[in-house]
């Protein structure tokens, strides 16, 4: 659609009620540039060099000076904005304006701490989502095998997408490992495991658990220095595998699935239920994290909205709500369904595997 003709595009003058106004359009309008600008913000590390440098606060000049900014005006611009989203805060009222780190920036901004957020931050610089690459999107099927997290997991890529994928699991996982009582499983099956970072929480959590790992080969390779980094791998077995092709392995009474469904479209959510139902005894239970959506975009979470919008982009997935998750669970002869929020923004839907005169089926 283009604007020429100032009539064709604005017709008679309307008068606009006073309660009502264009700033959320001008607010979601914006909001790229807010994510730009985080993405800048981590890939020159700031806060890293905040933390080493300024702990007390810097100024916009020290800004300016070490990133080689134009001017000092645009580094403060850079603190101010910044500081509007809770990543910096002013300290004081002494002029020059100093800034400092936020707690949110220390816990997730800094690298070198477990929680550290940048990596998964990272993902969306090569890959920035403008309004051409969305409508591509939303125009090209994906195809069978090919969706951009399978891109990303090849040769050497791999190790980057793990680590990415590890930063936004950090929270969530400790969350279900604290959350979720495992007082009756002793052995957990995470499929599709990628770092580990969620087997590796729960074992952490709960000392009386052992863990199986099933990923591709080129992801478990990475997950393997994780598990020793963490003095966990005697504790985990590493079985690499394609769940499209390969049983899963038995042996587990519980069975993890984080992040994956949501990689595919729904006709295959019943495949990969099937397989964890054949590798369950009776009475194992399979568990699906994921951002869920509410029944309606009113009630959804804005992370879940967001991360459904991704999918569109990246894959043919959708984010499940709880509803759709249960159906799927009772269909394949899962009973006993649940949900819990735990954190940043992710839910544990989970059910018991039964016998199958006694399920649905
Ligand atoms: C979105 S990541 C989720 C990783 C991890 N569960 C997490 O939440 O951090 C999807 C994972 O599924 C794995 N995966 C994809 N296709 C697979 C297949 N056919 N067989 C086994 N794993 C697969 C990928 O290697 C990747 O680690």
């Amino acid at each position: 659609m283009s604007f020429l003709n100032p009539t064709d595009v604005f017709g008679e003058i309307t008068t606009v009620p006073l309660d009502e106004d264009v700033a959320p359009l001008f607010n979601i309008w914006q909001m790229h540039r807010m994510s730009a600008l985080l993405g800048v913000c981590v890939e020159l590390n700031v806060c890293g060099w905040m933390k080493k440098e300024y702990p007390r606060g810097s100024t916009a000049k020290q800004l300016q000076e070490h990133f080689n900014f134009h001017s000092e005006n645009v580094a403060e611009i850079f603190f101010t904005s910044l500081a509007g989203v809770g990543v910096f805060v002013q300290t004081g009222t002494e002029i020059p304006k100093k800034y400092k780190l936020s707690r949110m920036a220390e816990l997730f901004l800094v690298p070198g701490s477990e929680s550290f957020f940048g990596p998964f931050i990272q993902l969306s610089i090569p890959n920035f989502c403008t309004p051409g690459m969305l409508l591509n999107s939303l125009r090209t099927p994906r195809g069978e095998g090919s969706n951009l997290m399978m891109d990303l997991i090849q040769g050497n890529r791999a190790t980057q997408f793990t680590m990415k994928m590890h930063s936004l699991a950090v929270c969530p996982s400790k969350t279900l490992a604290e959350k979720f009582d495992f007082s009756d499983s002793s052995c957990i099956l995470d499929v599709g495991a990628g770092s580990g970072v969620y087997l590796m929480s729960c074992l952490r959590q709960n000392e009386h658990l052992t863990g199986m790992y099933f990923d591709l080969d080129p992801v478990a390779k990475v997950a393997n220095t994780f598990a020793e980094d963490n003095q966990l791998e005697d504790r985990m077995t590493f079985v690499t595998g394609d769940f499209w092709n390969e049983e899963l392995p038995s042996g587990a009474d519980t069975i993890l699935f984080v992040n994956i469904i949501h990689d595919w479209e729904q006709e295959k959510w019943d495949f990969l239920l099937q397989k964890a139902y054949r590798a369950l005894p009776v009475g194992g239970k399979v568990l699906v994290v994921e951002m869920m959506l509410a029944d309606s975009p009113a009630t959804s979470s804005q992370a879940s909205l967001l991360m459904n919008l991704a999918m569109a982009q990246w894959t043919d997935g959708v984010q499940p709500t709880p509803d759709q998750l249960f159906e799927v669970y009772h269909r394949n002869g899962f009973a006993q369904a649940q949900q819990m929020e735990l954190s940043g923004g992710f839910s544990v839907a989970w059910a018991k595997k039964v016998m199958p005169s006694a399920s649905s089926l």
